[in-house]
């Protein structure tokens, strides 16, 4: 290729990515398959690894690039950053109006007001130079805060350049927002962090802070982090007139905001309102209120600005705050009652969590029973006892939890709480693990923990049964037809027809969708069986390591260290399963039930199968597996795949409907195979 073609090729891919990144991130309407995007954004790393010339530091593949710092570095804000002051109640917000009123009396300008939410996150601004993302600085003391850039360029939404074909790219554009994380990526981060045997974030703004101030962004950019767009900083070589332009700007330039992030969801009321009277505002702070549990991201109020941007000149600051803006808060979340017993519920990874059950009590229009105490260090921390009177929260709006023990109403014969190690849910003694808060079961055929590690078995990247959906594995299991893995592989047609809404079809397609996962490769196999802390990325480690089962299972601890995945933990982990009786017996229930472990053919140096090592092939049309699956099958084996055909390609996999990859394969006579020729090729 030409470098002008390189070029070329290159700019299309970072459009085409970035585009595909805004509609995944920001629109949530994925218009790509994983598999896909991953293809392209391979071709453009290999292009610039190719051409390092052309590498530029807008580039996707640059969001995780830098090393991790040893500090961050104190940056200066071009305007302060203020705060807001905040009004509790419509009548509140009416005297703000009144102020605002007597300040521009006989300005005669009819002026309207923007209402947004109050997002509740950390203030962050972006600093775009000539378009580029030059810095992203926290708040700080408002006049100097923290670049902490590498990080925000880990969150995939944000853009790293900003332009638009109508729009001259200003010299300076200055963005101020929040950054956030959404109610139900804080749910699914705080199930990891737990799993990990780490202490889980108390609410989303402190799991966002938490990642934020993370040194390494790679750390960070495991974590799923928002940002939503309010208000402007500096701008130089742009024109705004109004907060009601600047989103009609930042939406161009697909800056993240409330309102693109919300699309895709339904909300009684709108996101953003420009209200013609202090009347209308007031009515969007009490309607924002009502729909605030229904938004996927927290609020703590609604926040109400003049419009105009002239005006909010005129109307200037009063110490650290415009006049030209307030906070409306809503109410407090917080209410006081008893607790009448504290149970120890195991939740689906296993993992021991204090729940205080107390007497029903109103917060926020709704009856709250509940409130998790997280681990016995919380409960220890807050000295939380049965029978105490406590003041409790809705943690913004996710859960409920234990804001104070009122001490002065305590019971003098209370005595401390403890969690118990007995598992209520199957009576085995449960573990803790040194430097872990949590107490967990290690069960995995426990009830409580059994859904959820059948229906990893049978997730995509295990064993695939992508019939047996998560709905079917609990009926499965309440009816006591499936406890444990092989009892999958035992189920018989008749059993399934016993259960409600199951006709003649649908049982022969799970059935043949459980007999088509009998053949897993070793890594698969290994990564089903729900080892703690064997994620996919060791699973492949473990299977390059071992010839066989027996191998693993009677590996020692000095040869799991050899291996360049494996750390002192995560090997303590794999012993303690494949030590256990439990687990031994399952392995060979499995393989008494019918699964054939496919072993890679490994050549006499190593680990590569002396077929597929160095060859590139090229995958399309429809195969009998997933592209992922056959993507694995051949990387497993020492392949390499590629999603264009060239000179290069030595081997296109064509399945049925395969298109102009097959021409262009055909005129450049690279030989074609087909999913069977491939299986059938063993050395
Ligand atoms: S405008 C001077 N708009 O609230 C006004 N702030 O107390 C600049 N915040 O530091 C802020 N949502 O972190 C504005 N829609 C919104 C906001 C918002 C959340 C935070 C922001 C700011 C703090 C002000």
């Amino acid at each position: 290729m030409s470098k002008s073609k390189v070029t070329e090729e290159i700019l299309k891919l970072k459009e085409l990515i970035n585009h595909h990144n805004y509609l995944y991130h920001v629109l949530d309407q994925p218009k790509m398959t994983d598999y896909e995007y991953d293809q392209y954004f391979e071709k453009l790393q290999k292009l610039e690894n190719e051409h390092p010339e052309l590498l530029t530091d807008d580039s996707p593949t640059q969001r995780v690039g830098g090393p991790a710092l040893d500090s961050f570095t104190k940056a200066q804000h071009r305007e302060p950053m203020l705060s807001l002051q905040n009004t509790y109640s419509p009548d509140e917000i009416l005297e703000f109006h009144e102020r605002i009123q007597n300040y521009l009396k006989g300005q005669g300008e009819a002026y309207t007001y923007f209402c947004e939410p109050k997002f509740d996150g950390l203030a962050v601004e972006l600093v775009y130079e000539k378009g580029l993302l030059k810095a992203a600085i926290t708040r700080g003391d408002g006049v100097t805060g923290e670049d902490i850039l590498s990080n925000i360029k880990t969150i995939s939404s944000v853009p790293l350049s900003i332009q638009h074909p109508d729009v001259k790219t200003p010299d300076i554009f200055e963005v101020r927002g929040e950054v956030v994380i959404f109610k139900h990526d804080f749910l699914k981060l705080n199930e990891t962090i737990e799993q990990m045997g780490k202490p889980a974030f108390a609410n989303p703004r402190n799991a966002a802070a938490g990642s934020l101030r993370q040194l390494d962004p790679k750390v960070t950019a495991t974590r799923p982090l928002k940002f939503l767009a309010y208000s402007p900083g500096v701008i130089n070589g742009l024109k705004l007139r109004s907060q009601e332009e600047f989103f009609e700007i930042i939406r161009l330039f697909k800056i993240p905001n409330a309102l693109d992030l919300t699309q895709s969801i339904k909300i009684k009321t709108p996101i953003y309102k420009v209200a013609k009277s202090i009347e209308e505002a007031v009515k969007y702070y009490s309607d924002l209120e009502e729909i605030r549990q229904s938004l996927p991201f927290e609020i703590d109020g609604a926040v109400i600005k003049v419009n105009e941007f002239s005006l909010q000149d005129i109307l200037g600051k009063v110490a650290r705050s415009p006049r030209w803006a307030t906070a409306g808060k809503f109410k407090p979340q917080q209410a006081e009652t008893q607790i009448e017993k504290i149970e120890v519920q195991v939740g689906r990874t296993g993992v021991f969590t204090p729940v205080a059950i107390m007497k029903p009590v109103k917060v926020g229009g709704v009856t709250v029973t509940h409130a998790t105490l997280h681990n016995q260090d919380e409960v220890d921390r807050k000295d939380v006892r049965v029978g105490d009177y406590v003041l409790i929260q809705r943690a913004g709006d996710v859960i409920p939890e234990v804001v104070e023990v009122i001490l002065s109403k305590r019971d003098k014969n209370s005595i401390p709480f403890k969690i118990s190690y007995t598992c209520p849910s199957c009576s085995l003694e449960g573990e803790k693990l040194e430097g872990e808060v949590a107490i967990r079961c290690v069960n995995p055929l426990c009830p409580s923990v059994l859904v959820e590690s059948l229906k990893h078995f049978v997730s995509r990247k295990a064993m695939n049964i992508d019939k047996l959906g998560a709905k079917i594995i609990e009926r499965l299991v309440e009816e006591n037809l499936v406890k444990s893995f092989s009892d999958i592989y035992k189920l018989e047609k008749e059993d399934l027809l016993k259960l409600d809404r199951f006709g003649e079809k649908s049982v022969d397609n799970l059935m043949t969708s459980i007999s088509g996962s009998k053949n897993p490769s070793f890594f698969r196999f290994i990564y089903s069986l729900g080892i703690r802390f064997v994620g996919e990325q060791t699973a492949k480690a473990l299977a390059k390591k071992f010839k066989n089962l027996d191998e693993f299972l009677n590996s020692d601890l000095e040869t799991l260290l050899d291996i360049a995945d494996v750390g002192p933990k995560v090997a303590e982990s794999i012993l303690k399963s494949t030590s256990s009786d439990i687990f031994r017996t399952e392995v060979q229930k499995l393989l008494f039930n019918g699964i054939e472990i496919q072993f890679a053919v490994l050549s006499g140096r190593g680990t590569i199968h002396p077929i597929f090592d160095g060859l590139t092939f090229v995958i399309t049309g429809t195969l009998p597996v997933s592209r992922t699956e056959a993507q694995e099958y051949i990387e497993l084996r020492g392949g390499k795949t590629s999603s264009t055909v060239s000179k290069k390609t030595n081997y296109l996999l064509a399945g049925e409907n395969a298109g102009s990859k097959l021409d262009k394969a055909t005129e450049l006579n690279v030989q074609v195979l087909t999913w069977e020729d491939l299986l059938n090729w063993k050395s």
